[in-house]
């Protein structure tokens, strides 16, 4: 089965509104006709309006970078997934190393995010991905595993059809070191296993299965070239508009 790329920016905590603008103005008319692959890119919250008002009419999809599973109420700072439809919000990242890493996110916590992003009509992209000293103590399989049954926890096929996975070692992420093809392979043949085990053999050929950690122009296309690598994640290389639409077009 083919499965159409997804090239997705994950923007992290960079860019004003004003910049967000300026970026589009570049990066549209550079990927404009663009259909081999899906282009998303994942804004601060705050620049959701501007990216969504850019985007239109174009082969740019937009996504934040998380999302609380409460409907609403007394909840300082956080964002729901009825806010995020409504800002024609139509993808979100889930369980990100660094929400995971600095903000308490857990395996439990990801799970509930991902049932009501779905529940919400989102795109989610959930995140997983060994630490450095769990790939050096051979651990790397069990962690794939542990976060991947963890995240699908209680979630049908059916539900979980808009959901995407992106395998990011975290030794990978921002440090210019990146997995080679094999290893980014055979992570996510792994994880595809295991999404078999949990929706079923006909769900787990059709998932897509994105690589992230130092994505670059210049390695873009031998990581997707491999056949169990179904897009790329992208930090560092996508906050320029002429790195991005390079990775675009591997
Ligand atoms: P870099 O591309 O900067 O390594 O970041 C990867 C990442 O965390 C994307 O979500």
């Amino acid at each position: 089965m083919s499965r159409k790329k997804i090239i997705a920016a994950n923007w992290k905590m960079y860019k004003t509104p004003g910049q967000t603008r300026q970026f589009m103005q570049e990066f549209i008319p550079l990927v404009a006709g663009h259909t081999r692959d899906q282009i998303v890119i994942c804004p601060p919250f705050v620049n959701i309006a501007t990216l969504v008002e850019m985007a239109e009419g174009t082969n740019v999809e937009v996504g934040a970078q998380n999302v609380f599973w409460e409907k609403e109420g007394a909840f300082t700072g956080e964002i729901s997934c009825e806010m995020l439809v409504g800002a024609k919000c139509e993808w979100v990242i889930i369980g990100h190393s660094e929400r995971r890493q600095y903000f308490g996110e857990t395996d439990d916590t990801v799970n509930r995010r991902l049932e009501v992003a779905l529940e919400a009509g989102l795109s989610p992209i959930v995140c997983v991905g060994e630490v450095k000293e769990e790939r050096e103590a051979g651990i790397t399989e069990d962690v794939l595993r542990r976060q991947c049954s963890r995240a699908f926890r209680g979630i049908s096929a059916r539900k979980a059809a808009k959901m995407t996975v992106a395998y990011e070692p975290v030794w990978a992420i921002g440090t210019g070191l990146t997995a080679t093809p094999e290893m980014a392979n055979d992570a996510h043949r792994l994880i595809r296993q295991e999404a078999a085990n949990v929706f079923g053999d006909d769900y787990a050929r059709q998932l897509r299965i994105l690589y992230g950690g130092s994505v670059k122009p210049e390695n873009a296309h031998n990581l997707l070239e491999q056949a169990e690598i179904d897009g790329a994640l992208i930090g560092g290389a996508s906050l320029k508009p002429d790195s991005l639409a390079k990775i675009v077009k591997w």
